[in-house]
């Protein structure tokens, strides 16, 4: 091979690892020095992707000059030049905020929009930055100043690019194309029941990071003992053999341990007397980890899950789970979830129907969404968007949702409300599709092993006959699945007839229960739509479900309407999922009330 080819392959090989190579997460990058990058972005609708190809299909940011793309945004420089985009001039939007519910040409939109952002700048030396998005849906390749960073791609997960020697003194500007375009071989695949909200959904933040710091650390009670915290300290660009202190006052705990000497210390404390973390008591300590001169804290809560038999066991004591399943949409606000405010507002109206449990459904929700869990006493179900039917032989997509899957539990690993690591949703039996989740299963187990493992499994009927036989089953801590009964199959009068045969003696969590009504449509409890079919749903298979011996939660769906393209009925649903028990003008239905009745009940049974 010639020299110069030689060179040629070198650079490309550098280049190429360079434009997608991602800082891996640094953990807990809010209580770092940050400044935010939200606020109005100027945006650019691009649905042919003028601003990333040629007219020959070939990218820009391939091309021997590198110029050319949306992403440079360059000036004019002559009156004369031919210039067909221009950011200065462009509207703008919110970020975060999906592009879908901030203009009406978008609500439907689905493709590439260019997102820009000026900041000012003033970097030190000695400092490392990390450009860090909460959120991207779909794929997201982002430019600094005109360079390339890289490209990522999952919809609900956090990336961040290691920017350090990339900004400028003064004025800088980020540009981000997000395309929320569906493909089968994604995940999720193009088949949803959810609207697909584009754009950037969360906070955009600059962090600033001596250049030796802590990167990653776990402080969680070692599985099933409260007497033992355990995990690790994660140390960058630091001595190798540096030492690290982790302290929490209110606990009594100053230990200083010793790096592996590969930038790694292992954690393993005795505690005695914690306050251990539950929803009824959400004890938070406040925890200091320091290693040379960086230093970095957390509120963290300290709790043990478990299951025993058909038991789940939150510090040691038998819990069920009354629980609510929620999307990341905020109806009365429309689109994602976007502040703490309406993140609040939801979790407060799962409370109010005495929640102690909410179902994150179907992708991971923000990091302040879990924060505010570990705050306000509310135990999580967190999920991968590994959802209905995906390309299971597809070696690229399975790697896709392992990675999704990673980031979601390096990213909550050290929130106490978070119980369950869900693997996917109601996924088509096949041998592949049981081979990539039963991986995904292992994966998760290797990456956590203090948490439980499920997903919502395949459920079939033979007659009267509920059956849960599905073989993942097998890999899982609990037996969850959706079931429902007087919506898509029988009439809520008819539940008494049907049967469960559940072929695992596992706690049994139903992840989804319930039926349809538009908030204010009244009439006789037979008539489908109404608010009193719902009602009658309610009454019926609370019983239903009750005679299941295994029974140890439930999180009905779901807690408030949300959009989907799906729900095409023009008057009853208008592009709205109604199985919310408050619709989207905040009114709670006459369903709400059965189910808030029942919890409380129950509330009481487990004292
Ligand atoms: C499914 C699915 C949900 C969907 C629900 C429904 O079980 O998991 O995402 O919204 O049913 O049909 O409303």
């Amino acid at each position: 091979m010639n020299k110069l080819r030689y060179i040629y392959i070198v650079i490309l090989l550098i280049t190429g690892t360079a434009a997608f190579a991602q800082q891996s997460l640094i953990q807990n990058i809010y209580s770092r020095k940050h400044i935010s990058l939200n606020g109005r972005w100027n945006y650019i609708i691009d649905p042919y992707e003028m601003g990333y190809y040629d007219y020959r299909h070939e990218p820009f940011d391939q091309s021997k000059s590198g110029k050319g793309g949306f992403y440079d945004d360059r000036k004019q420089i002559d009156k004369s030049e031919l210039i067909e985009y221009n950011f200065d001039l462009a509207p703008t939007i919110n970020v975060p905020g999906d592009w879908n519910s901030q203009a009406e040409k978008l609500e439907l939109y689905e493709g590439t929009i260019w997102l820009r952002q000026k900041f000012l700048a003033n970097p030190a030396n000695d400092k490392k930055y990390v450009l860090y998005f909460g959120a991207v849906n779909y794929e997201a390749h982002v430019y600094l100043n005109g360079k390339k960073l890289g490209v990522h791609k999952g919809g609900f997960t956090p990336f961040q690019f290691d920017v350090t020697g990339k900004l400028k003194k003064g004025e800088n500007f980020v540009v981000v194309k997000a395309d929320n375009t569906r493909k089968q071989d994604e995940i999720p695949t193009v088949n949803t029941d959810w609207w697909n909200y584009g754009g950037i959904t969360r906070d955009v933040l600059l962090a600033e990071l001596p250049k030796s710091h802590i990167s990653d650390y776990k402080i969680q009670l070692a599985k099933g003992n409260a007497g033992k915290i355990e995990g690790f300290v994660k140390l960058e660009g630091a001595a190798a053999n540096e030492e690290v202190t982790i302290s929490i006052p209110e606990a009594g705990v100053k230990a200083t341990i010793k790096g592996d000497g590969q930038g790694r210390a292992q954690v393993n404390i005795p505690v005695r007397k914690l306050k251990l973390w539950s929803p009824e008591s959400p004890k938070l300590y406040h925890v200091e980890i320091s290693s040379g001169n960086d230093k970095v804290s957390d509120k963290i809560g300290f709790r043990t899950i478990e299951t025993r038999g058909q038991d789940i066991l939150l510090n040691g004591k038998a819990v069920f789970l009354r629980g609510i399943s929620l999307h990341d949409e905020n109806p009365l606000i429309p689109g994602r979830l976007r502040s703490s405010a309406d993140m609040r507002m939801m979790l407060n109206q799962a409370k109010e129907l005495n929640c102690n449990y909410v179902r994150l459904a179907h992708y991971p929700h923000s990091e302040e969404m879990v924060r505010l869990a570990d705050e306000m006493g509310l135990l999580v179900w967190a999920e991968v968007p590994v959802y209905w039917t995906i390309s299971w032989e597809n070696a690229a997509t399975y790697q896709n949702a392992e990675k999704q899957l990673t980031d979601l539990i390096e990213r909550d690993k050290n929130r106490s409300s978070v119980i369950i690591w869900s693997i996917g949703n109601e996924t088509p039996l096949s041998e592949p599709r049981f081979k990539f989740m039963s991986s995904l299963a292992a994966k998760t187990r290797e990456l956590d092993n203090t948490r439980l493992v499920s997903a919502a499994l395949e459920v079939h009927r033979k007659g009267f006959d509920v059956i849960v036989d599905d073989p993942l089953g097998d890999k899982l801590d609990l037996v969850s699945f959706n079931q429902y009964g007087g919506w898509y199959w029988a009439l809520p009068k008819d539940l008494s007839k049907y049967k469960f045969q559940i072929k695992y003696n596992k706690p049994v969590v139903i992840t989804e229960v319930g039926g349809s009504a538009l908030a204010g449509f009244h009439g006789d409890e037979d008539t489908r739509w109404t608010e009193e079919f719902q009602e009658s749903l309610y009454k019926n298979q609370i019983p239903f479900m009750s005679t299941m011996s295994g029974l140890r939660g439930m999180t009905p769906w779901i807690l408030t309407d949300f959009k989907s393209p799906r729900r095409q009925h023009p008057y009853f649903q208008d592009f709205w999922n109604r199985k919310g028990l408050i619709s989207e003008t905040g009114k709670k239905k006459k369903a709400f009330f059965v189910l808030k009745d029942f919890y409380e009940k129950t509330e009481q049974k487990y004292k």
